[in-house]
């Protein structure tokens, strides 16, 4: 499904997400609005739990807050046994601020300041995957023992945008395969603060051939085979990073949580076997798969542009402000109207955001019922990569987020005011 679980059309016609008639959702909190509903949240989370259990490995899962974070999704987190990589003091800041257990945090990034690495040294962050040369000697300077995680660049093709797209020989992350991400292994071994759990592997994301995972993996394990030979270290630890892909339309056929984690599993397995090297523990770091289509976005309708010949233009009160996805990589989502769920599409329009750049399409030509001012339009499978990269171009506020279980709503953050978007200003 594109949209949340427990989407349907009630008896009034609108659509209903767990529980709650998004019209009103729209009314009573205003729109633009992000929606999360929580039951679809928890059934990834499950699904990723059972995958696993399966498989019959250790396992950790670690949630990707640049999906999406708050202080309120930290505690979702908590109380699902799922650990976090944050890549930034503030993602890092918020988690520390939710209670988040620190031991079970995972600091990533590809330009980590003294000051951040400092901080997660001082909060006592559990895990620091570390990116490059420069990193890894602040760290031995910084003289407080750290768990790290060297993080490898395998040189592949994950076959998805080449924005999104980190395992290429030709990428800012980690260390190339081979000579170079042996000599600071080596270098990580040597230094007596450092304690080396294991190698991290990151690919790409919005992946839907999970031969890319498994080819990951053989070249990993290839490699921690050639560092078992030359220096005696075995490795404990394997973190696959994230990267499973998610529907965002009806046609789209991305691997379920099942089926990728199988593969990891049966991969992991296979190439254990081939270098008689036993692995501790397997590590992934989903975030779109897990909260991707538990996201809808909210709009209302304003202005509708006929161009006879040409096209429609559908104009929302958000845009790129809200969702930079179709702007920065062409992404395509697809769209009902909330409160005429149950009728059907007409004609094709297109949904142009309110900013000031005619590249502010939200959605080029989507078929929907005949469209009016004061509709509410409902973009589905906004959950991952929303929020997170919202921005207030044009001084536009950032919309609210409310989550909802069980037919009931509550405000996970709140709505920018004009005084929140003055606030900084001296
Ligand atoms: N681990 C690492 C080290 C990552 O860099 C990422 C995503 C993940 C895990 C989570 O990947 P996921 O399971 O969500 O695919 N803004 C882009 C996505 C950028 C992903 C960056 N890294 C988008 O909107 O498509």
């Amino acid at each position: 499904m594109v949209l949340p679980i427990t989407s349907k059309v009630n008896s009034k016609g609108n659509l209903e997400i767990g529980g709650v008639d998004t019209v009103k959702l729209a009314a009573n909190y205003k729109t633009p609005l992000y929606v999360i509903d929580k039951a679809t949240v928890l059934n990834s989370i499950e699904d990723y739990h059972r995958a696993f259990k399966k498989t019959r490995l250790d396992y950790e899962l670690i949630y990707a807050g640049k999906a999406f974070l708050c202080k309120g999704f930290c505690k979702i987190l908590k109380q699902n046994d799922f650990s976090l990589d944050v890549s930034s003091g503030g993602e890092l800041y918020t988690a520390i601020k939710a209670g988040f257990n620190p031991r079970r945090i995972y600091m990533h990034g590809n330009n980590k300041t003294l000051d951040e690495l400092g901080l997660a040294l001082r909060w006592g962050v559990g895990n620091i995957v570390v990116d490059n040369r420069a990193e890894l000697r602040m760290l031995s300077k910084l003289r407080k023992k750290v768990s790290i995680f060297i993080r490898i660049t395998p040189g592949i093709s994950a076959y998805t945008h080449k924005y999104i797209e980190t395992g290429k020989e030709d990428s800012k992350f980690g260390f190339a395969l081979g000579s170079e991400a042996l000599k600071y292994v080596k270098e990580a071994l040597a230094s007596p603060n450092i304690n080396l759990k294991g190698f991290h592997v990151h690919i790409g994301s919005q992946i839907f051939t999970v031969k890319s995972f498994s080819r990951a993996i053989e070249k990993l394990m290839k490699f921690s085979a050639s560092v078992y030979k030359k220096t005696g270290w075995q490795v404990g630890e394997l973190n696959l990073g994230g990267g499973l892909g998610i529907k965002y339309l009806s046609k789209d056929k991305p691997a379920s949580i099942e089926e990728y984690v199988k593969t990891l599993a049966d991969q992991v397995k296979k190439q254990s076997k081939l270098y008689k090297m036993k692995i501790n523990k397997v590590l992934i770091e989903p975030g779109r798969s897990i909260i991707g289509n538990a996201g809808v976005s909210l709009y209302t309708v304003g202005t509708v542009k006929k161009i006879p010949g040409v096209r429609t233009y559908v104009s929302v009160d958000g845009g790129m402000s809200d969702n930079l996805r179709p702007m920065l990589y062409g992404a395509r989502y697809e769209a009902l109207i909330a409160n005429k769920a149950d009728q059907k599409n007409r004609k094709r329009v297109t949904i142009a955001g309110k900013h000031c750049e005619s590249g502010d399409v939200l959605i080029k030509d989507v078929a929907l019922p005949n469209i009016e001012e004061k509709d509410i339009l409902c973009i589905a499978a906004t959950g991952a990569y929303g929020y997170s990269m919202a921005n207030n171009y044009n001084r536009q506020p950032r919309p609210a987020v409310v989550i909802i279980n069980k037919g009931r709503s509550n405000v996970l953050i709140r709505r920018e005011t004009y005084q929140d978007i003055v606030r900084l200003d001296i």
